[in-house]
């Protein structure tokens, strides 16, 4: 095995004792507790894993964080007025509500409901609007995070060609504006390759950087990476096992051919998604600052 393993559990454990240091001191300064509040609609078991380690690794920094399971029937209505209850809810800072939501929920609308202030997830218009041209008041959690693996593993995007796989809103498309933004820790030159491509390998061999977003099981192989390409995996989905559980997880990359060619690659579990949790703290924290600036009570 040839690529060294990035560990994305290590970093973000960095991430978060970071986080928990400047909670307390801000508690300890102004008395106050950042707050986040996660909205669940549903029982889809991948959300609910997610939204639970959320919630304790808000406990665990010192966040005040609160999740309301909403039934999977809730109506369109009702659900806007709890986010309007949150919005105008000065313990809480931040205001997730998990993706994705039952198909009778129109989930722009939903998205659209969250004060951009209080927008963790970086999913408002407004915000997505502010990453786009530059400015960008918060960052969305898992582009952040994969831009902030690199930087805390050394190895630069700038001038590299980064090539993204998926073009999804919450990771393709913000992940390769970021990746634009000309700042030391980005001006990179970004290819976006999606299922429209008759040739999916003819872009990502010739990727410095290979980011793997589709969600689709071990779909990038050994032949399908530059020798000595960086490879981050944010693809998490279940397959099939003979375990207790009776599935596991991989990523979207086949890991130990692409270990055989890549430089440095992302395991999956243990990679972008720790990064992605450590990155919403981060959020949390600045969406609570945000609102210290502002002078609210
Ligand atoms: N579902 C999958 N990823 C995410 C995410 O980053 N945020 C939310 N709210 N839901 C998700």
């Amino acid at each position: 095995m040839k690529a060294t393993i990035i560990d994305g559990k290590a970093i973000a454990g960095e991430i978060r004792q970071e986080v928990a240091e400047e909670v307390q001191q801000l508690q300890q300064r102004t008395g106050k507790t950042p707050g986040l509040a996660v909205l669940l609609v549903g029982d889809d078991p991948a959300s609910n894993v997610y939204v639970r380690q959320k919630g304790k690794a808000c406990q665990n920094v010192g966040i005040h964080s609160i999740t309301e399971h909403l039934p999977a029937d809730i109506s369109q209505e009702q659900l806007l007025k709890r986010i309007e209850a949150f919005n105008e809810n000065d313990r809480y800072h931040g205001i997730l509500v998990q993706l994705p939501l039952p198909s009778h929920i129109d989930t722009r609308k939903v998205l659209e409901a969250i004060r951009p202030e209080k927008d963790v997830d970086c999913f408002h218009p407004f915000n997505v609007g502010r990453l786009t041209i530059g400015e960008p008041l918060f960052q969305p959690a898992t582009p952040a995070g994969v831009v902030e693996l690199l930087q805390r593993s050394g190895i630069s995007p700038v001038g590299k060609h980064v090539v993204i796989l998926g073009r999804s809103n919450i990771v393709g498309k913000p992940l390769a504006n970021l990746l634009l933004q000309k700042s030391p820790q980005a001006n990179a030159i970004v290819t976006v390759v999606h299922s429209a491509a008759d040739d999916v390998a003819y872009f990502t061999r010739q990727a410095d950087i290979l980011v793997a977003a589709i969600g689709r099981p071990e779909f990038v192989r050994g032949n399908m990476i530059k020798p000595d390409a960086v490879v981050i995996d944010v693809g998490v989905n279940r397959v099939p096992a003979d375990n207790e559980k009776g599935y596991r997880l991989v990523g979207d990359v086949a890991f130990d051919e692409a270990c055989e060619v890549a430089s440095h690659i992302t395991p999956v579990p243990g990679g972008v998604g720790p990064m992605t949790i450590a990155m919403l703290l981060k959020n949390t924290l600045l969406a609570f600052k945000l609102h210290l600036e502002h002078g609210e009570s």
